[in-house]
């Protein structure tokens, strides 16, 4: 039974990873498959992460109302699932916007000023890394070298790569998209 209201939550904790606030979206189906995985693990907490991964392949993130259903199943406090998707970096708690921006921080593009790309970028759209416009559109990401360094900085908006780039590059880039 959980006994912290989702609003006290938010505010308890300091977090680096901030909680989406776009509608979350879930269907009956993907409902009933972490809840069935959830049985098949609860008799042992040590299978929270595995829980969690599972989750994250059903629905993409792990965005509040889900890690509730988790730490319900599992019978864990809210603020141990909360807490681990908020430690390991492979856990998202905002969804992948319809175009999802990936800023290479590997060392030859942060040496080439890939940090200045990434905050242009961050001012444009509004949001940090690891978050989604509230539209849904954009997501923000960096990631590690994707080994085209000798264009760094480089990005990648889907599949789509972007080199040599400056921050002043940006706006024009993002106007193509719409932003
Ligand atoms: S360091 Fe950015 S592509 Fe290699």
């Amino acid at each position: 039974m959980l006994i912290l209201s989702v609003e006290f939550y938010k505010g308890s904790v300091d977090m680096q990873k901030k909680i989406s606030s776009i509608p979350f979206k879930g269907t009956p189906e993907q409902e009933t498959e972490l809840k069935k995985f959830i049985e098949e693990n609860k008799h042992d907490k040590s299978r929270l992460m595995a829980v969690m991964q599972a989750a994250q392949e059903i629905y993409g993130y792990l965005p509040m109302e889900v890690q509730m259903m988790i730490a319900d199943g599992m019978d864990v406090p809210l603020e141990k699932v909360f807490g681990v998707a908020t430690f390991y970096a492979q856990f998202a708690l905002s969804p992948k916007g319809e175009y999802n921006i990936s800023v290479c921080l590997g060392t030859a593009c942060y040496v080439k000023g890939a940090q200045a790309v990434l905050d242009k970028i961050s001012e444009i759209l509004g949001i940090g890394v690891d978050e989604c416009t509230p539209d849904g559109k954009f997501s923000l990401q960096a990631c590690r070298c994707i080994g085209a360094c000798g264009l760094g900085p480089v990005m990648m908006i889907n599949d789509e790569v972007f080199g040599k780039l400056t921050p002043d590059a940006i706006p024009g880039i993002l106007a193509k998209f719409n932003a």
